[in-house]
């Protein structure tokens, strides 16, 4: 059943363009579309949220554990600057107990791969309690958290069996997008044209990631490379940093090698006194917005000694003189790059575990769903 792969992990990396178009095909425009309907993303079970009232009077909490609350915290990035919805991100296991204020008009959104996380249950169970409308993303179809919830929009990513997430990653945050550009639509923060260069964009994206996922063999000569290392540092800014945050979890929870995400701009608060040349640095140094401050990070890494494994846009011509090691990825619109660049980090983690000889989709200490507080 892994279908040749010797990992369910590599399995699931692989069946990420066709994941990617399962979440979003029935929620896309159909190509030929009226005009209107171009920029419209279809989500029936929000017909009657009073959207404009969330942003302009009330807020969404995104709610989830490890790799779903790195999905969050993008998602906190995609619905503030494409919906001008304001968010707030908990970690479900400290949610209910720091007196969350949460009131009647705010949404609350658990997200959960397996839809049996008890931290993520009880705090979407709490914000309920509180008055919130409960909204749950899930993989598992008819799980406990979406059965809490008020509504479900399921990502439809297949069974996910490593423990490590992958797919199931990169489809929450494909959701999280499409859900943006409808609340977007619906705020008017987001113009008909805008929307659908974003819908065009998540159309088009599966044939992106297959282009991702044909370098994993240069993916694993640049883990051969580093393998000795022992600290890894993950760096990005903006949508990127919720991405660094996963590369690292990524690392060391299939590896057991210690790895550390980090904002580019905290680097010079602490962790950089970490960095010499044993420490690999893998830099997210995609274009768009952040791409000038990321380079100056990348620069004082270097200064530091550290190597540099980054991230880059097909087309950057700078970036290999900076860095030690490149790996490219096409260039898509900035909001839809943390699905791309996840992947190259997901075979990097994938392929050090393997030379390290580690059980790839059993990682000691560990469990596919947590289903204890
Ligand atoms: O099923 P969930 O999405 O609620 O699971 C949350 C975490 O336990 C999970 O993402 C965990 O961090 C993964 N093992 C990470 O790969």
């Amino acid at each position: 059943e892994k279908q040749g792969f010797s990992h369910f992990m590599a399995k699931e990396i692989f069946e990420q363009p066709q994941a990617i178009r399962a979440t979003t095909s029935g929620r896309l425009p159909r190509a030929g579309e009226d005009d209107l309907g171009r920029g419209e993303p279809s989500f029936p079970e929000l017909a009657e949220l009073d959207v404009p009232a969330l942003a302009a009077r009330a807020k969404v909490t995104m709610l989830a554990c490890g790799t779903s609350w790195h999905a969050a915290l993008a998602g906190k990035y995609l619905f503030e600057q494409l919906a001008r919805v304001p968010v707030e991100v908990d970690l479900a296991s400290e949610f209910r107990y720091r007196q969350p204020i949460v009131r009647p008009g705010d949404l609350a959104v658990a997200i959960s791969q397996s839809g049996e996380t008890a931290d993520t249950r009880a705090a979407l169970m709490e914000a309920r309690r509180l008055g919130a409308t409960g909204l749950a993303i899930c993989n598992v179809v008819d799980s406990s958290i979406a059965r809490e919830a008020d509504r479900v929009l399921y990502t439809h990513a297949g069974p996910e069996i490593s423990v490590a997430s992958t797919k199931a990653f990169t489809t929450q945050l494909a959701m999280l997008t499409l859900l943006a550009v409808h609340l977007g639509r619906r705020t008017g923060a987001l113009t008909l044209e805008r929307a659908a260069g974003l819908l065009d964009g998540l159309r088009e994206l599966p044939v992106a990631l297959d282009a991702v996922l044909g370098q994993a063999a240069a993916i694993e000569i640049i883990a051969r490379r580093w393998r000795s290392a022992r600290d890894w540092l993950y760096l990005g800014r903006g949508l990127a940093f919720p991405v660094a945050l996963e590369g690292a979890l990524k690392l060391k929870e299939i590896s057991y090698v210690h790895a550390e995400g980090y904002a580019c701009g905290e680097i010079k608060h602490g962790p950089i006194a970490l960095v010499d040349e044993r420490v690999p640095v893998v830099v997210l140094a995609l274009e768009g917005p952040g791409y000038h401050k990321t380079l100056a990070s990348l620069e004082e890494v270097r200064a530091r000694g550290g190597k540099i494994i980054a991230l880059a846009s097909a087309g950057d011509r700078r970036i290999g003189d900076l860095a030690d090691d490149v790996i490219l990825v096409p260039q898509v619109d900035p909001y839809l790059q943390p699905i791309l660049a996840s992947v190259p980090l997901q075979l990097l983690a994938y392929h050090l575990a393997r030379l390290e000889g580690r059980d790839v989709d059993q990682p000691r200490n560990l469990a596919k769903s947590v289903t204890v507080e």
